[in-house]
């Protein structure tokens, strides 16, 4: 590596950082390849993502796997992705144990085979005395999914009696959302020159700090994370204040 790797905790570096890994299939494309084989190699990416946040201590990583509307793909495709899922679950939890890592998966996980059900229920039970990483895989995920998911469970504390509609406000939607128990993303990384949401992580972003990458995901590596933390670093986040009034508060005035 190319002197990309710190190990010290660096003041202002991103606590939580999102990606959306895009580029699979033009990666594999450009190889004259199937777009099976681009997922293939961008297994391999999110290893190195994972070992890279936790070298560089970034609590969490909330990687975008699999959409609601990438059901839409051709059927083999979507097989594929699937019996991938299964097999990098098995091969890497012993690992991810290992290492800390608590892995978290997001989404709508019903609609996925019993067996794909099965194996993310014992991932999470296996990982979750992590506590080094939060490793967050957005899987059958939507962002518009997740605010609607988050109105039904409001709704029926409301018709149980137990929450008052005029209690709704915005810290309750977003306790109900997922990833109600981080903080959320800092950054959002996303690969493969495309400068759009998809329908990730809509609620959750809404301060973030946005980056977009030309790379492809499976060429995704450390000197890329790097880039975009550089670039995050080099930001100045104002949530609406004003850059004196953001300076005051960080120098505790
Ligand atoms: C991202 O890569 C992976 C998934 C959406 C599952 P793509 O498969 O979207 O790759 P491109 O964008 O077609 O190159
Ligand atoms: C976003 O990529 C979803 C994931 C990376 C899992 P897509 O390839 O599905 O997004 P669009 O279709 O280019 O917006
Ligand atoms: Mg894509």
């Amino acid at each position: 590596m190319t002197g990309t790797d710190t190990t010290a905790l660096v003041e202002g570096m991103p606590r939580h950082v999102a990606i959306i890994m895009d580029g699979n299939g033009r990666w594999a494309a450009q190889r004259g390849k199937s777009r099976t084989h681009g997922h293939r190699a961008g297994a391999s990416a999110v290893r190195k993502a994972v070992a890279f946040a936790r070298r560089n201590n970034i609590d969490a990583l909330t990687l975008f796997a699999f959409s609601s509307e990438n059901w839409g793909r051709p059927e083999k495709e979507v097989n594929l992705l699937m019996e991938l899922f299964i097999a990098v679950l098995k091969r890497e939890v012993p690992q991810l144990k290992k290492n800390g890592v608590r892995l978290n998966v997001i989404g709508d996980i019903s609609r996925f085979s019993q067996r794909l059900q099965e194996r993310i229920q014992a991932a999470q039970a296996a990982t979750a005395e992590g506590t080094d990483l939060v490793l967050n895989v957005a899987a059958n995920y939507g962002g518009r999914w997740d605010i609607a998911n988050a109105c039904q469970s409001l709704a029926r504390q409301v018709q149980a009696g137990t929450l008052d509609p005029s209690d709704i406000d915005e810290s309750a939607v977003a306790g109900a959302l997922s990833l109600a128990d981080l903080p959320p993303p800092d950054l959002l990384i996303r690969t493969g020159g495309d400068i759009r949401i998809s329908n990730f992580l809509l609620w959750q972003l809404a301060y973030a700090e946005l980056y977009f990458a030309d790379i492809l995901w499976p060429d995704f590596n450390d000197h890329t994370f790097m880039e975009a933390i550089d670039c995050f670093m080099r930001r100045e986040r104002r949530f609406g204040l004003t850059s004196e009034q953001r300076q005051q508060l960080l120098a505790g005035i």
